[in-house]
């Protein structure tokens, strides 16, 4: 990472903006060929985890090529602390009965925020319920998550950059990192 930041935390690079383009590129054939079947009637609703999800599904949603619709839900835990608190918000005014709904993630950590999320969804009765995350991190899951398109496998670190925060900052940052503690 090239950036100079206001803090002086050292940052190990992980992604670069590159690379990231490429695997979205990837994932969004993949969810147009998946969900190829939907209709404008019925599109599919991508449904963006707030707010480290944002940059990730700004740049998917322009690689898919199917009906699809956008809405976004807030699932904050981490505040200056890196640990997971798990609060989940939905507004159930959303439309989701009889809907297929992809989850737009930006990382499974615990997967305590990603299981919360399902679990309250399910009640709202969709069609479906699958889950995109930009990043995966298997060795802190104490919740079992099964996700259907992942961008990377990231090591049990902490990590930040494309719309990821630590303490709601770097999310400017155009790659990946980890924050080195
Ligand atoms: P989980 O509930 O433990 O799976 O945590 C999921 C949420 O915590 C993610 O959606 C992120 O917002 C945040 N999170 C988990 N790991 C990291 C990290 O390494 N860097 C920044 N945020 C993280
Ligand atoms: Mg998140």
């Amino acid at each position: 990472m090239n950036k100079e930041h206001k803090e002086s935390s050292a940052i190990t690079p992980l992604f670069s903006a590159e690379a990231i383009e490429k695997r979205i590129q990837e994932i969004g054939k993949a969810i147009s060929l998946d969900f190829a079947s939907t209709t404008s009637e019925s599109p599919l609703l991508l449904l963006v985890v707030l707010k480290g999800a944002f940059i990730f599904a700004a740049d998917l949603l322009r690689t898919i090529t199917i009906p699809c619709t956008v809405d976004f839900i807030k699932a904050s835990s981490y505040g200056s602390e890196k640990i997971s608190s798990g609060k989940v918000t939905i507004n159930h005014n959303l439309a989701i009965e009889g809907r297929h709904v992809l989850i737009i993630e930006d990382i499974i950590d615990t997967g305590l925020t990603i299981q919360q999320v399902t679990h309250e969804l399910m009640t709202m009765k969709p069609a479906s319920v699958s889950i995109c995350t930009l990043l995966d991190k298997p060795e802190a899951r104490k919740h079992p998550v099964e996700m259907r398109y992942t961008g990377f496998i990231v090591p049990n670190a902490f990590i930040i950059g494309y719309g990821i925060d630590f303490n709601e900052q770097y999310r400017e940052l155009p790659a990946l990192g980890i924050l080195d503690s």
